[in-house]
């Protein structure tokens, strides 16, 4: 069901890598809602990915960015504005990747470069991609700008790796560039903590299947789908949110308030 809610309402979403990825659902549904955007990926990956079918489907174009390149996201956000004809009202903040997760270097054993890299794609990319929006005075009034983080920033989840930190960081951009944004050009800053999730970046962690199994078990609403943060993403890309800012929004079926539930004490009952 579509409400409109983002009816004239112009912005950019990041990482939408494939069918699955969140970024690629919260594109067709900001779509269905009346909202226009730019797709945007890092070069390499959208050699391999397939988001043109995407860019055709929703009309919008796209413009390659690595999120950690100051120049490529200066030049992002004067296209984008210039494409879509005035300034911006939300921005989907979609990316993660750690390098020690792929090479599988327990967290024990980091290589420093490669989390350093990490970091930079992963947690700095947000700062980056904020304090270009924020200089060139890109964000209308009421704006809406929404990272997705993971639960691995209070809590350890041993496979999550380096990632935890990331987030952590992550989560902290928000608090901190939130507070200079709302105040100075009263944009919102937000992540959201999202359920595990089957895509690309989310089956990389090791041990996905048993995590997602069990994370199900404990959510006294089940996990949250990319569908379903799509609809939430939509919410607060909307005016109906207008207060929200500075906020770790837990997306998650109740997962992180849950201490343990019945069907989890059940596997342990004889
Ligand atoms: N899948 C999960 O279980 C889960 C849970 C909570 C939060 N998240 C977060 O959701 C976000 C989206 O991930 P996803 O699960 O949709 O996976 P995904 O693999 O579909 O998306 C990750 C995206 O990051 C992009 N990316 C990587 N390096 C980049 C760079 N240098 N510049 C620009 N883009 C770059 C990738 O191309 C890809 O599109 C990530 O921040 C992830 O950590 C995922």
């Amino acid at each position: 069901m579509a409400y409109n809610l983002l009816k004239g309402k112009k912005g950019i979403i990041f990482g939408a890598l494939d069918a699955n990825s969140i970024a690629w659902k919260t594109a067709e549904r900001v779509h269905a809602e009346g909202g226009t955007f730019v797709l945007t990926n890092a070069p390499i990956a959208m050699r391999m990915g397939q988001i043109r079918d995407l860019a055709e489907k929703t009309g919008s174009e796209i413009v390659p960015a690595d999120a950690t390149n100051v120049e490529d996201l200066e030049n992002l956000v004067s296209k984008s504005v210039e494409i879509l004809g005035g300034k911006l009202d939300f921005v989907l903040h979609s990316i993660g990747m750690s390098v020690n997760v792929r090479k599988g270097r327990a967290y024990t054993d980091e290589k420093y470069d490669f989390t350093a890299k990490g970091w930079d794609v992963s947690a700095l990319s947000f700062h980056k991609v904020l304090q270009s929006l924020y200089k060139a005075d890109a964000m209308n009034e009421w704006g809406s700008i929404v990272a997705l983080t993971y639960m691995a920033a209070q809590r350890t989840f041993p496979d999550y790796n380096d990632m935890a930190d990331n987030k952590a960081y992550l989560e902290s951009v928000a608090r901190s560039f939130g507070y200079f944004y709302g105040k100075e050009k009263k944009v919102r800053v937000n992540t959201i903590s999202q359920s595990p999730t089957a895509t690309t970046a989310g089956t990389g962690v090791k041990g996905f299947d048993g995590f997602i199994a069990y994370a199900e078990k404990m959510s006294p609403l089940g996990n949250a789908t990319a569908q379903d943060c799509a609809d939430y993403t939509v919410s607060l890309f909307s005016d109906l949110t207008r207060k929200v800012t500075m906020q770790n929004l837990f997306h998650d079926g109740g997962f992180s308030n849950t201490g343990v539930s019945q069907e989890v004490i059940d596997e342990f009952t004889e």
